[in-house]
């Protein structure tokens, strides 16, 4: 007999919801839906969260209906509710974690609460659920850069994080700057395609003793390019240079840092997740100087390197694996800036 976990996830600009059956740790999909705010915000350069959240209000409930007739499932057949409770953007975490709150009060179901990071985190579980540890875990996604150490499903050690910017923050940024939509990520990594001048800019903490990133550095060092040279950002040649050099500096810092790390513990595997892991240069890079060291590289899909509620009901799954005990609603609360715990 399995278990089925039905999540929520609504942190930032994507409405999501999806069915898994679990098995003694073993987690199959059987839904996984997303409605993306992302056309809202195209030309804002960011979520604005009191429109991401009215979004969501629209939003979720036919997501949530849509994941459950997926999944061929209905309430009834539903053993918990998981939600994700942070971190993210208090309004949009609040839709979320009040409806999920809401179905439990009406159906009786308990409610397991879930940290995005650890939903990322773990989502390179999800198709290789024998990944070997220990595993080291970059983490790159719009508000978070974290390098994670993973002994086991239960073993998780944060060993930096950024100290100012996320990645995928700092790209979209670089993106407003050149007039180009939201999010950045996608286009820059685009427009660097035809770039072929590299302005050599910083590698912030690259040699630093530590784990930890800086962007804010590498953001501000694109902005006085562009002003001191007076650069016309209305050139695509201008546009494509720009991000070439800027993508080339990110990526060597995550690169670097990363295999250090994977070095230092003798990880076996290097796992990337968030949308910034979306980024093909990205994934060659890391996946050359990962064979270098002979450890293996998994990245999940892209829909899945994204926010999504999938990796919120693996995460669920591996918590309740992992001996947690499910809880009422009157229990749930957000935390919008909670670390990964
Ligand atoms: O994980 P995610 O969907 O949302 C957060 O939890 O933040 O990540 C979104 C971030 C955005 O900053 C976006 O610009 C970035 O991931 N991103 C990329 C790429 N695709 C998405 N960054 C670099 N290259 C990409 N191809
Ligand atoms: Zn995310």
């Amino acid at each position: 007999m399995s278990n089925k976990i039905l999540s929520i996830e609504t942190s930032c600009d994507e409405t999501a919801a999806a069915v898994v059956a679990f098995n003694r740790g073993k987690i199959k999909s059987l839904s996984n839906i997303i409605a993306s705010q992302a056309a809202l915000f195209k030309n804002l350069g960011g979520v604005v969260p009191e429109a991401a959240a009215r979004a969501h209000v629209r939003k979720i409930l036919p997501v949530v209906r849509k994941a459950l007739n997926d999944a061929k499932t209905r309430l009834n057949d539903i053993s918990y509710i998981a939600v994700t409770v942070g971190p993210g953007l208090s309004p949009s975490l609040l839709v979320g974690s009040e409806f999920a709150k809401g179905l439990s009060y009406a159906s009786g179901k308990k409610l397991i609460p879930v940290n995005h990071m650890l939903g990322h985190l773990y989502s390179g579980f999800i198709a290789n659920p024998n990944l070997k540890l220990p595993a080291i875990n970059l983490i790159v996604s719009g508000g978070h850069t974290y390098i994670v150490l993973i002994e086991s499903r239960k073993k998780i050690k944060v060993l930096g994080q950024t100290v100012d910017d996320a990645a995928g923050e700092a790209f979209d940024k670089v993106a407003k700057m050149l007039g180009l939509p939201y999010p950045g990520g996608p286009v820059v990594s685009k427009a660097a395609i035809a770039g072929k001048t590299d302005y050599n800019f910083p590698r912030p903490m690259l040699h630093a003793k530590n784990f930890n990133f800086s962007f804010a550095g590498l953001k501000t060092a694109v902005l006085y390019k562009i002003r001191d040279e007076k650069l016309s950002v209305k050139s695509s040649k201008v546009r494509a240079d720009i991000c070439y050099s800027f993508q080339n500096a990110a990526i060597d810092v995550l690169v670097k840092k990363t295999i250090t790390a994977a070095q230092k513990y003798k990880a076996k595997t290097i796992i990337m997740s968030g949308g910034v892991a979306a980024n093909k240069m990205l994934r060659n890079k890391m996946k050359n100087a990962a064979k270098k060291i002979r450890a293996g590289l998994v990245v999940p899909e892209f829909s899945l390197c994204t926010d999504n509620a999938l990796m919120i009901a693996n995460a669920a799954a591996i918590k309740l694996h992992n001996g947690f005990k499910p809880i009422t609603y009157k229990k749930i609360r957000i935390n919008p800036v909670m670390g990964i715990k």
